[in-house]
């Protein structure tokens, strides 16, 4: 049997497009034939309400939040719930007291969304909705991941932002003795025409990560916020045509090639 390839699609800056991309590879994947579980690990729960899974984020426990607070004790399995394109490990009100119990439990609780994830049976690939902070969850999607993509805008913010991200890694990887490897950077949303700064900062992204990753660009589409209004991604079958199509399919076709 193959292994799970689990992805998260991580970012501590708001607003980078994580949600979106992982609805939409998410979609791209599950289109291609693979079993796919989406996880939202954000508290505000944005991909589990744009899925159209607003009872499961207000349901009562046992959720997401009571599996990361005792790990042992829950099957994640029994918490995942199907959508129309790909299974959905959705987010919780609950989990906004998360951050503040992994805080005040030391080291080891960053590895608790891995102790879950180890569990987990008949996915080809989990994705992993990373929250817009690098606090614990965020560190729990590193270390349970191993492999991450990066949404970023094109904007110069967004280098100082990348940064932050990449010396936390630096500081897991050391810790706990991982590596974590970057999968793609998706440059998000980007809005045509482009004026200097997006033209600079794409050059940049694509020279910083020449050697490391592929650099992917997703422009700025009514199509897909229409699709996820709807709930679902571009892929799913009423969906209205959408070029960026192509760009998800590439970037679902490169992840498989890694997939053994
Ligand atoms: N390619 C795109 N075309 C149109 N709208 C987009 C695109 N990518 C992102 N958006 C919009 O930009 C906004 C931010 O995207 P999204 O919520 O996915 O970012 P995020 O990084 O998950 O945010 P947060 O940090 O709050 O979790 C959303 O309203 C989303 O619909
Ligand atoms: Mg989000």
């Amino acid at each position: 049997m193959s292994e799970i390839q689990t992805i998260g699609i991580t970012n501590q800056k708001g607003g980078v497009a994580k949600s979106t991309n992982t609805i939409n590879l998410a979609g791209a994947l599950a289109y291609r034939g693979n079993r796919v579980l989406a996880a939202d690990l954000d508290p505000q729960g944005y991909l589990t309400n744009k899925l159209n899974l607003r009872d499961a984020y207000k349901a009562d426990p046992p959720s997401l939040f009571d599996a990361m607070k005792e790990p042992t004790e829950h099957d994640v399995n029994d918490l995942a719930v199907e959508h129309a394109e790909f299974d959905v490990l959705p987010g919780n009100i609950d989990m906004f007291r998360l951050e503040q119990d992994l805080i005040a439990s030391g080291w080891r609780p960053r590895e608790r969304l891995q102790m879950l994830f180890d569990d987990l049976e008949g996915y080809d690939f989990v994705l992993v909705d990373a929250p817009p902070s690098l606090g614990p969850i965020n560190d729990n999607v590193l270390l349970a991941c191993g492999d991450i993509i990066v949404p970023v805008e094109a904007e110069d913010t967004s280098i100082l932002a990348l940064d932050h991200l990449l010396t936390q890694i630096e500081t897991l990887e050391k810790r706990y003795e991982v590596t974590v490897s970057e999968r793609g950077v998706i440059i998000s949303n980007v809005n045509y025409p482009l004026d200097n700064e997006q033209r600079e900062m794409i050059q940049w992204f694509e020279d910083t990560f020449d050697n490391r990753c592929p650099v992917y660009e997703v422009r700025h589409r009514a199509a897909i916020k229409r699709a996820m209004n709807a709930g679902g991604s571009i892929f799913a079958p009423d969906a209205e045509e959408c070029d960026m199509i192509e760009v998800y399919d590439r970037i679902a076709a490169d992840l498989e090639e890694n997939h053994e």
